[in-house]
């Protein structure tokens, strides 16, 4: 099997490639990445789902791509000219709420909610306030992040703190966890039904 073949690309992904060569905007994520949040998005029908570190767009894409039209995503990030590459492929899509803001105080302003599906990919929700993020999964809601394995931009002592964060949400009775080394290395976990 060949994890890249046939992955049917959403059809906004080439307009968001170009903005974000064009940017030279080196976090993106990559495909696989992109195809599994998809996947979990289809499973979560009227789901409200929850992406701290939009980007340019390339994992809002495919999340939207997989939501059917009942469900909700809301994005944030604090790059304003990223945000503009999204909103100018994506923005007219009435299923996403885009913010531009700090995704620490957005966290925390979330408080009370809760999301069906949570991507982070962003410090906010994986290396800070992961507690915080963890209590807006709804039962049964699936949280996920990717670059969990070696990534060349890690500054020294990354490694570290990656080590911390697995240990955190393996620890963790209220999650069901699986570690993927895929992709960037994908962490898939589901919170159980109270
Ligand atoms: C790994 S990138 C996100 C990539 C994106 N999900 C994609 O698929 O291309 C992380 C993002 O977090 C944003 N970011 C970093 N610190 C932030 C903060 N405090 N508040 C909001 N966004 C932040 C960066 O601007 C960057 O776009």
């Amino acid at each position: 099997m060949n994890d890249l073949a046939g992955l049917r690309e959403p059809a906004s992904l080439a307009a968001i490639a170009e903005g974000t060569e064009r940017l030279n905007f080196p976090m993106a994520s990559e495909p696989l990445t992109g195809a599994l949040l998809r996947t979990l998005a289809a499973a979560k029908p009227a789901g409200r789902i929850l992406e701290l570190g939009s980007g340019t767009g390339l994992s809002t894409a495919w999340v939207l791509d997989g939501m059917d039209k009942d469900s909700e995503l809301l994005t944030i990030d604090f790059d304003d000219a990223a945000l503009g590459v999204l909103r100018g492929a994506l923005g007219t899509d009435s299923r996403l709420t885009v913010v531009s803001g700090d995704a620490d105080v957005f966290v925390h302003s979330l408080a009370g909610q809760r999301f069906d599906l949570i991507f982070a990919d962003t410090w906010a929700g994986k290396y800070r306030l992961l507690a915080e993020t963890l209590a807006l999964l709804a039962p049964g809601g699936i949280y996920v992040i990717d670059d969990m394995l070696p990534q060349p931009n890690w500054p020294s002592g990354h490694d570290e703190a990656a080590a911390h964060l697995l240990a955190a949400l393996g620890n963790n009775d209220d999650l069901v966890v699986s570690r993927l080394s895929w992709a960037s290395g994908i962490v898939v976990a589901t919170k159980r039904a109270e």
